[in-house]
């Protein structure tokens, strides 16, 4: 399969029946270990009212998130897979592609937005990155679980293409969706180049494995004290210091 962010979505349109029963039959062991849990409480910690789950798959997310009362807006390019979110509900969700993921079609702001292994290509992760401030409010954070880049010390550390693979699924996938390796070097720039403060990196442990799980971003939005503000508070001051020194 040729690299590209077009061919990652023809994989996931084809894989939806086989990746809801892999999430539903608890078949990936990290997940269940680990992983899950380090999302659930990274999220949790920061105490939102709402989340925004982009690339959602069937929603296990906003269905765990839900039992804390915090309400999730899941949205995922595959429509039987935002079918299955929504029969199981927990949250809403939309049929949304990450290419048309904006302020205009989502019409919210959320306290996070979490991206949970969803971040697997090239031009459409640099699209989320410039979108994701728009559509957190003030004080937001963007939260964001991958592969550990220090995970595949097989090839050579540096950006690029590389070629997936189902290697401990089920045999009812097919067609692996290809992914963009980024360096850890990468990932911080990602942050730090759309307006984040990187706050804390974590690397959860597998137990079993005693290998790193995962790794998990915490951004928090940088907002500039607004101009005006500033502007009028030194006026305020001038004026008051020249009418005492008149007086
Ligand atoms: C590995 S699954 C993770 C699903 C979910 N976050 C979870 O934790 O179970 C990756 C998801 O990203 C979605 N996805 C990939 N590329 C996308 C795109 N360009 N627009 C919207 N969704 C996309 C896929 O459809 C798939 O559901």
């Amino acid at each position: 399969m040729a690299f590209s962010d077009k061919n990652i979505i023809n994989s996931w349109l084809q894989n939806a029946k086989p990746w809801v029963d892999a999430i539903r039959n608890n078949e990936i062991e990290s997940r269940i270990l680990v992983t899950n849990k380090a999302i659930t409480n990274t999220i949790l910690q920061k105490k939102p009212q709402t989340v925004l789950d982009i690339g959602c798959g069937e929603g296990w997310l906003a269905r765990e998130l839900n039992k804390s009362e915090v309400w999730t807006y899941g949205i995922d390019i595959v429509p039987e897979l935002i079918r299955e979110a929504n029969k199981q509900g927990g949250g809403e969700f939309q049929v949304v592609s990450y290419e048309n993921l904006s302020q205009k079609t989502i019409k919210k702001k959320f306290n996070v937005v979490v991206c949970n292994f969803s971040l697997l290509g090239n031009e459409s992760v640099t699209k989320i990155f410039q979108s994701v401030p728009n559509l957190l409010n003030n004080d937001g954070y963007f939260i964001v679980q991958t592969i550990h880049p220090a995970a595949e010390s097989d090839s050579a550390y540096k950006d690029e293409w590389r070629k997936g693979s189902w290697t401990g699924f089920s045999d009812n996938f097919t067609n692996p969706p290809p992914w963009y390796f980024r360096t850890l070097e990468t990932w911080k720039k990602l942050f730090q180049d759309n307006g984040f403060v990187l706050e804390e990196i974590l690397e959860p442990i597998n137990p079993k494995t005693k290998k790193a799980a995962s790794i998990i971003f915490i951004g928090k939005i940088k907002r500039s004290r607004p101009k005006n503000k500033r502007h009028t508070l030194k006026k305020y001051f001038n004026r008051s210091l020249k009418s005492l020194m008149s007086d």
